[in-house]
């Protein structure tokens, strides 16, 4: 097992799309709201800004479909091409899943559609569920959807998690190789799960119908992450055949800047290659990578042929790495 596909058919990457809701909280207003103020929020995890659904314009659906929409169309196709819908989201509007909500807005009436719980691992997770279904040539166009409305589910009281927080959705499109040019993109990966440390990151069940807010042990989580990516994006660039030296871009969960700047020191790599957008939209979980993902290629930075690792890391515990060729 090499978690590569080399006589299957291929994963081709050929479009993506972001969108977050328009209302966006600033550190100064959240110093409104708790103790706290901009200084310590941008200093300990490089957070200005988050934006925050506004009622039931911005559900879980109506952004993973508005994502989704883009990256339809930047992939040049219609949402009748689209075979499967894979919704990587904690933040259901449904608990009984919201992908069926997203295919109908979208009028993808051809695909089967599917919700994936893996918090902030849930886009790694999608990505690699996602292309077992095209290696074995039961799915040619492949929406991946990452989205979460962490809003809704943060104590606006407590300041050590509600500063964290943003909503939005991002996608891309994923499309199996042709035949006649098999050509595989998605190079090589990683996933692991620890449950053992699930009491570090939850949002529990109450009872009657109610759950509780979402509670997190800061310092565990950070100590986690900053042991366990380094080791997940080797083991992807391994699979790859690849060094870090290799990759273009380095997109992990944006969680904290502090995180990101470990694993760039840890890797020796030049800091420009680690994608980072957080100061801008804070840790939107599942949708974190897409939208920088989607960032990066709406600005021309990420390029055809590209190489890109992205890492994802959180609650479960679940983490996982991709090593991948964009185009
Ligand atoms: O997406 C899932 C993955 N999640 C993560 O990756 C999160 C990982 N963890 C982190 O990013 C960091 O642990 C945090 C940003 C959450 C917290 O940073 P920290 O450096 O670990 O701070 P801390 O929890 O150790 O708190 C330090 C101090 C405490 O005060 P005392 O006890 O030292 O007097 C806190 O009460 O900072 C205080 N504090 C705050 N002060 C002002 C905690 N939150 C705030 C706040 N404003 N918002």
């Amino acid at each position: 097992m090499t978690n590569t596909a080399s006589s299957l058919l291929g994963v081709r990457f050929i479009g993506s799309g972001s969108a977050v809701p328009d209302r966006v909280l600033t550190n100064h207003d959240l110093a409104q709201m708790v103790d706290t103020n901009d200084e310590w929020i941008s200093s300990r995890t490089g957070i200005r800004e988050r934006h925050i659904a506004d009622g039931e314009e911005d559900s879980v659906a109506s952004l993973a479909s508005k994502a989704g929409q883009k990256a339809i169309a930047a992939a040049g196709l219609t949402p009748q091409d689209i075979d499967l819908i894979i919704l990587s989201t904690s933040t259901s509007d449904d608990l009984f899943g919201t992908a069926g909500r997203v295919q109908k807005l979208l009028g993808a009436e051809r695909a089967v559609a599917f919700d994936l719980v893996a918090a902030c691992s849930g886009f790694v997770f999608g990505l690699v569920t996602a292309s077992q279904y095209i290696h074995t040539g039961t799915y040619k166009n492949v929406l991946l959807i990452g989205a979460d409305v962490l809003s809704r589910w943060v104590d606006w009281q407590d300041r050590r998690t509600c500063i964290l927080f943003g909503d939005g959705a991002g996608a891309v499109l994923l499309q199996a190789s042709s035949q006649n040019k098999p050509e595989n993109n998605l190079l090589g990966f990683e996933m692991r799960s620890d449950g053992k440390g699930n009491e570090f990151l939850n949002i529990n069940y109450l009872g009657r119908s109610t759950f509780e807010p979402i509670s997190m042990n800061g310092q565990e989580v950070y100590r986690f992450a900053v042991r366990q990516v380094p080791e997940v994006i080797e083991k992807s660039l391994h699979y790859a055949q690849l060094e870090v030296n290799d990759l273009d871009w380095l997109i992990l969960h944006q969680a904290n800047q502090r995180i990101i700047d470990a694993v760039v020191n840890r890797f020796g790599i030049d800091p420009a290659k680690a994608v980072s957008n957080m100061g801008k939209y804070g840790n939107t979980s599942a949708a974190s990578i897409p939208i920088a993902l989607d960032e990066w290629v709406q600005s021309g930075k990420i390029q055809p042929n590209h190489l890109i690792a992205i890492a994802g890391f959180g609650a479960g515990l679940s983490w996982g790495s991709a090593v991948f060729r964009w185009g």
